[in-house]
């Protein structure tokens, strides 16, 4: 896969035809996607300009309390990938710096009013919808039956056999609970979430962790994005993705820059570089299967499309406000977490 990705990053290179001029000084990147895009992007991005580029990996409300606790002495200039909420939640505490890109009006009107709705303090650059992906092989040889709603995954023949991620570090599975917070009502959702933890084996600490996990057969079902069950699929995993016959929310994967950013040209240069069509239409070399925010990039022909799922209408502005998800967050520790398996 990195060979395949070394390609093609050189051939990202050549078709963005841009020289490799030396700018001044680095760029430190928090990544919070998969890490095989992270490097894809910081490859390409170093080949592009020659400006180097520091990347560490982290999820994304792991990136959000880094990016709090260093407030005061910021040591990241760019935060690129995650999703949306802990974005929001960092600029409405001030933490993330104003950015209006001339590429704004390439965006989707997802992506853009993610931007005005924030003063400019953060962007889209992808979606994707939650769901499921389970392996299909050991389902069959187990004799479960599909689940197809949210409902299913209650049934105690998957005792031990779902994993998910930790809400607090994770933004998909913030994501989750926000959704079923907005599908069922707040403590519906928890009582939910309570029988739920019975069949849980793990909560791990990234979102795709749990379908890379399902697709080793080391668990049954991941709850994830739908795009991270696909990426699973397409490497040759017996997995199959679902999409909640309920209703389900979504993720806008988001960018921001930090502010105080030390190299504050470079950031606004990867900022506008990411928002790229040429670049967004890469994305699926590294299997990510997310729906791009340029109107014009490529969409992957295996991504998951919103026209094909019951999405509800998530609402960003509450589910990404500071006191809602700290609420939550603070609910999910007490009633879930502390009596995890
Ligand atoms: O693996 C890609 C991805 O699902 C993105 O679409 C998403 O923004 C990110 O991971 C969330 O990761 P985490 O749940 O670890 O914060």
């Amino acid at each position: 896969m990195r060979l395949a990705l070394m390609a093609s990053v050189a051939a990202a290179g050549l078709l963005t035809n841009a020289p490799a001029s030396k700018a001044a000084g680095d760029l430190n990147l928090i990544c919070s996607a998969d890490v095989v895009i992270c490097e894809m992007m910081q490859q390409m991005f170093e080949k592009d300009t020659g400006i180097k580029v520091n990347m560490v990996r982290l999820s994304s409300g792991e990136t959000y309390a880094k990016v709090r606790a260093e407030a005061r002495n910021p040591k990241t200039d760019i935060w690129w990938a995650g999703t949306g909420d802990p974005h929001l939640q960092a600029a409405s505490e001030g933490l993330t710096q104003e950015y209006k890109s001339p590429h704004l009006d390439e965006l989707q009107d997802w992506a853009k009013k993610q931007a005005e709705s924030s003063g400019y303090k953060t962007v889209g650059v992808y979606a994707g919808a939650l769901g499921w992906g389970y392996n299909t092989d050991l389902f069959k040889q187990k004799n479960y039956k599909e689940p197809k709603c949210w409902a299913d995954l209650l049934h105690p023949s998957l005792k031990g056999e779902i994993q998910m991620a930790n809400p607090n570090s994770s933004g998909t599975a913030y994501t989750a609970l926000a959704s079923l917070v907005q599908i069922m009502g707040e403590d519906k959702a928890f009582d939910y979430l309570k029988q739920l933890n019975a069949n849980v084996s793990q909560y791990t600490k990234s979102g795709s962790a749990p379908v890379k996990a399902a697709a080793r057969g080391e668990t049954g079902l991941g709850i994830v994005f739908m795009h991270d069950a696909v990426a699973q699929t397409v490497e040759g995993f017996p997995v199959k993705s679902i999409a909640p016959c309920e209703g389900t929310g979504y993720e806008i994967g988001s960018m921001s820059i930090i502010k105080g950013a030390r190299n504050l040209d470079n950031a606004k240069k990867w900022y506008d570089w990411a928002l790229t069509a040429q670049v967004q239409s890469h994305m699926k070399d590294a299997k990510s299967f997310q729906l791009p925010s340029n109107k014009t990039a490529e969409v992957p022909k295996e991504s998951p499309r919103f026209e094909d799922i019951k999405l509800i209408d998530y609402d960003f502005k509450t589910y990404g406000d500071p006191t809602e998800r700290k609420k939550l967050l603070e609910r999910w520790d007490k009633e879930i977490g502390a009596n995890a398996n």
